[in-house]
Order: C-alpha cells, then sequence, then structure tokens
C-alpha cells in the first residue's frame, strides 16, 4: 500500500511543530563540515519522520539525511530532510522547512514541503496538480530574464573548490532583475512552483533537497532538469534547474556559457 497525500502532509507538519518549537533557542551545534551545520532539532524532527514511517510501512527504504540510507524495498523509496535550511534555522533567520518525498521506482510521485514559520504547506501528486495550503498553484508567466527573480545556492565546500558556481551567479546577476540565496533548496524550488520566483539552480544537492519540491514544480507546470538539460534524476550527485517553461530555455543558454 502507497502512503497517501494526506499522510505526508500530516507527518511534515508534525516534524515542522518541532522545528518551530525550537526555533531561536539556543541550540546544539555539531559540524559536518566548516559551514555544514546539524543541530539537536534536525535529529529530533528526523526520528519523529523514520518512527512514523517504520511503524506504518516497516519495508519501505528510508534516505536520510542524519541517519543514512535506512534499507528497504528500494522500489518504495522516501527521501526526506528533516529540516532544509539548517544554517538559517541555527541563526533565527525563519527560512527553512520540512521536505518529504515518496517514490516509486526512483520517481518522486508525492511530495510535500512545510514551511511552520509560515504555515504554508507546499504538496503534489504526481499527474494530478500542485497546491499551497490546499489551493492550486502555477509557475509564473514571466517571458524573458530581464523580468525575473531567480534564486541559487552554493555548495558547502565552495570556498575549496573550483566547481563553485560564482561564475553562473556572476552571469545571471546581469541579466535578471537579482539572484536571491535563501539557503532552503527546497523552499526555493516550491517558490518557482507557485510563481514566486522565476528560476531556481543549484550543483551538487542531495536527493532529499529536491526529491519533494522537484515534483511540486513539475506539477505546477515547470520545468526541471539538471543543469546542463540531462533529465531530472534523484541519484547523487544532483544539480538542478527549474524554471517556468519560457524561462528554462534562456536560463539554459546562460548556464552553458562558456
Ligand atoms: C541545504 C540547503 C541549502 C543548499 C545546501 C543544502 P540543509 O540543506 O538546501 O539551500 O544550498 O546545498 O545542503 O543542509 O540545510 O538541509
Ligand atoms: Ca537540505
Ligand atoms: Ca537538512
Amino acid at each position: 500500500m502507497p502512503p497517501s497525500l494526506d499522510e505526508l502532509e500530516t507527518l511534515a507538519r508534525q516534524a515542522g511543530e518541532i522545528l518551530r518549537d525550537g526555533y531561536g533557542q539556543e541550540h546544539t551545534i555539531q559540524h559536518k563540515g566548516v559551514t555544514d551545520l546539524v543541530t539537536e532539532v534536525d535529529h529530533r524532527s528526523e526520528e519523529l519522520i523514520i518512527r512514523t514511517i517504520r511503524q506504518a510501512y516497516p519495508n519501505h527504504r528510508i534516505l536520510t539525511e542524519e541517519s543514512g540510507d535506512l534499507q528497504g524495498d528500494a522500489d518504495h523509496c522516501w527521501y526526506t530532510d528533516p529540516l532544509d535550511g539548517t544554517l538559517n534555522y541555527a541563526h533565527s533567520l525563519p527560512l527553512f522547512c520540512v521536505s518529504l518525498a515518496y517514490a516509486e521506482g526512483q520517481q518522486a510521485v508525492l511530495g510535500a514541503v512545510y514551511d511552520p514559520m509560515r504555515d504554508e504547506m507546499f504538496s503534489a501528486e504526481k499527474g494530478k496538480g500542485a497546491w499551497l495550503n490546499g489551493q492550486p498553484i502555477h509557475v509564473s508567466a514571466t517571458p524573458d530574464l530581464i523580468h525575473s527573480l531567480l534564486a541559487t545556492g552554493f555548495p558547502y565546500d565552495l570556498w575549496k573548490s573550483p566547481l563553485n558556481n560564482l561564475e553562473f551567479f556572476n552571469h545571471f546577476t546581469q541579466r535578471t532583475q537579482g539572484v536571491r540565496r535563501l539557503g532552503s533548496a527546497a523552499l526555493d524550488l516550491c517558490y518557482v512552483a507557485s510563481g514566486r520566483l522565476d528560476g531556481f539552480w543549484e550543483i551538487r544537492l542531495n536527493a532529499w533537497d529536491i526529491a519533494a519540491g522537484g515534483l511540486i514544480v513539475q506539477e505546477a507546470g515547470g520545468v526541471v532538469s539538471q543543469l546542463f538539460g540531462q533529465p531530472h534524476h534523484l541519484t547523487p550527485p544532483v544539480s538542478v534547474l527549474a524554471a517556468n517553461p519560457a524561462i528554462y530555455p534562456l536560463m539554459l543558454d546562460v548556464l552553458r556559457l562558456p
């Protein structure tokens, strides 16, 4: 039995309450890298997510950010990010979310992204549409780059890796109304889906960052691929380009500049 979208939304909301309760408090910070942090709240949220999925679907595989790959039937796989935007969270910057996707055979079919500070639930079901708090959402109709607002993100090792996205940031900043760096890839995608942003790109993400948001963009009428147009997939390493159908080819042209 597959889960229902209602179940994903309920679980994302419950995990979101844990984030909201801990927001603005002092946190125990562990460093996975110099700028890659994890707090006790990430762990608390993840424990709830794993426990709930395991109880209802003991045979499903669960890909988790903090507890690794919990083996199960790979044709029924959950991609879970208990707190997307940990760096924001650790600084009490209210831009973060819970992101949950359920995939059949590597293809996300259900997605829920919950922002507990704004009480915004973005969700989608493959072939059925995308919603914000139950209301249908659609990507923007912005026709060209010069009228567009984009977002991106940077890898945690940007200061030591030549593949750091700064050149693309430079190109887009000179061709658009602006490029935001919000710090939560899942919310970036949901903002493209709901037309708040016209496009988003990022390199070297994890599948749990984009599994739910990618489906939400597609179901909202947007185009999602890897950075240079290769098909969107959830096997690492993942990069993502997501935009409304008019902006998408224009962003691809810029990304393909030498
Ligand atoms: C991060 C956020 C950020 C993106 C990073 C991700 P985390 O997730 O989505 O926007 O730039 O690459 O790792 O670590 O806060 O779950
Ligand atoms: Ca994340
Ligand atoms: Ca996370």
